[in-house]
C-alpha cells in the first residue's frame, strides 16, 4: 500500500470538521433539552451521532492508508443560546461541509484515489440531508414562530406525563 499523503491530509481535515460538528450539535442538544424543546433537541442529538459515525468512516480510511488520525476539532464551540441562531449556525456548517467535501472529492480524484473520492461523495449526500432538515426547521420557525416553539414544549409535556403514568 502506497502511503497517500494528500488523501490522509484531506481525511484529517474532515475529521476535525466532523468533531467540531459533534461538539456544536451536542451543545445545542443540551441547551434545547434544558429549555424543554424536545423535538429539536432530539434532532440535534441524532445529527451529532451521525456526524460521529462520519468520523469513524473517515478514521477507518485514514488507518487503511497507513496514516494517523488527528483527533482535533477545527473550531471552538460557539455558545449560541437563541434557537434561530442555532439553526442558522447549523445550516451554515452543513453548507460549508458540502462545499469542502465537493472540493476534497475532486482533490482525491486528482490524486488518483477513487475510494477516498467516493467516501466524500457518500458523505455529501448525508450532509445535504442535514442541511435540508435544518432549512425546514428554519422555515417552520419563521412561519409559525412562537407556535413552533410551543409545539416543542407540548411534546415535552406529553413525555413528562407519560413518564408520570409509568411510575
Ligand atoms: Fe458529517
Ligand atoms: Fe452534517
Amino acid at each position: 500500500m502506497v502511503k497517500r499523503e494528500k488523501s490522509i491530509e484531506l481525511l484529517n481535515q474532515a475529521v476535525n470538521d466532523e468533531l467540531m460538528a459533534v461538539h456544536q450539535y451536542m451543545y445545542f442538544h443540551f441547551l434545547l433539552d434544558d429549555m424543554g424543546y424536545d423535538l429539536l433537541s432530539t434532532y440535534f442529538k441524532r445529527t451529532a451521532i451521525e456526524e460521529m459515525m462520519h468520523v469513524e468512516l473517515l478514521a477507518e480510511r485514514i488507518l487503511f492508508l497507513k496514516g494517523e488520525v488527528e483527533m482535533m476539532q477545527s473550531h471552538a464551540v460557539e455558545k449560541i443560546h437563541d434557537v434561530k441562531a442555532m439553526l442558522d449556525k447549523a445550516e451554515a456548517m452543513e453548507t460549508q461541509t458540502i462545499m469542502d467535501y465537493n472540493q476534497f472529492a475532486q482533490e482525491a480524484s486528482t490524486a488518483l484515489d477513487s475510494a477516498t473520492k467516493k467516501l466524500f461523495e457518500d458523505l455529501i449526500l448525508q450532509e445535504e440531508r442535514h442541511q435540508d432538515q435544518f432549512d425546514i426547521e428554519k422555515d417552520n420557525l419563521a412561519n409559525y414562530g412562537d407556535n413552533y416553539l410551543a409545539l416543542q414544549s407540548i411534546e415535552h409535556a406529553k413525555k413528562a406525563s407519560v413518564g408520570t403514568q409509568m411510575t
